[in-house]
């Protein structure tokens, strides 16, 4: 999915982290050879590579909150990984928050219990760092990919079922589009078949099939390679076992109408 908290569609989340890691890792570095060689020089880099990691983290954290509630799909175990990456990376902040003012300044020597809280900080962010890589380079959040012919990525949202979700214009054959009709994200596909509408949820592990490709009427999630039938929603190549969730369209005057499944209408009635 698409980063949300990007510039000229860099993701900015990626760039401020390494600042931290950077500098939390060489304030480690520069107190254990302040400590073997009694360079004051060295612990006081030290001190300041904290207070600094410690604002570039802070900095770093808002576009991947922005990430994680916005770009990560919901009930999908990206989704729970991108939350103990949160809770990693918010308690490595807080632990060298908390080594600085132990500390007190630049000129206090570090230590023992400051070094190995630091190191604790260091493997902290480190095993932060290697779920951030899963979330990129496995869930590819914050990767704007698409196939040929796919057209440009395209969201909207929808405040209810009643309304129009786009124009039969704007989605040619083998485009999807990715509807927000009141909290449920639903994918728009048009294949030669007709236009349909699905869940965006996969049902092996919640990928995002907006994200993936459409290949003649069937969509492949980009995740693990899931592949389901738009038309009928039935489980064409696994991982998945479980068929997504299908929804009836109707076109009115060239609106594209999504109809909400009958036991929801019940329920609301
Ligand atoms: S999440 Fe694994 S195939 Fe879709």
């Amino acid at each position: 999915m698409r980063s949300r908290a990007s510039f000229k569609s860099h993701p900015l989340h990626p760039m401020l982290v390494a600042f931290p890691i950077g500098l939390w890792v060489f304030s480690f570095v520069f107190d254990v050879i302040g400590r073997m060689t009694g360079n004051g020089l060295m612990w006081a880099a030290g001190f300041y590579c904290i207070v600094a990691g410690c604002v570039m983290a802070a900095l770093a954290a808002i576009p991947g909150v922005i990430d994680l509630f916005f770009a990560v799909p919901p009930a999908s175990s990206a989704r729970q990984r991108g939350y103990i990456h949160g809770l990693l990376n918010s308690a490595a902040l807080l632990l060298f928050i908390a080594i600085a003012s132990y500390r007190g300044g630049s000129a206090v020597m570090p230590d023992n219990l400051s070094l190995f809280l630091s190191a604790i900080g260091v493997v902290g962010i480190a095993i932060s760092g290697w779920l951030g890589g899963t979330l990129v380079y496995r869930n590819q959040i914050g990767v704007d990919h698409h196939y040929a012919g796919a057209g440009q990525f395209k969201e909207r949202s929808v405040e209810s079922w009643q309304k129009p979700v786009a124009n039969l214009s704007e989605l040619a054959d083998g485009q999807m589009m990715l509807v927000k009709i009141g909290g449920e994200r639903i994918v728009l596909a048009r294949c030669r078949e007709g236009m349909f509408a699905f869940s965006d949820h996969c049902t092996h592990k919640g990928g995002p099939l907006s994200d993936g490709a459409l290949v003649g009427c069937m969509v492949q999630c980009p995740w693990h390679g899931s592949q389901f039938d738009v038309v009928t929603g039935r489980v064409v190549a696994g991982p998945a076992q479980r068929k997504i969730e299908t929804y009836q369209t109707e076109v009115r005057n060239g609106e594209i109408y999504v109809v909400r499944k009958r036991e929801e209408v019940r329920k609301v009635a």
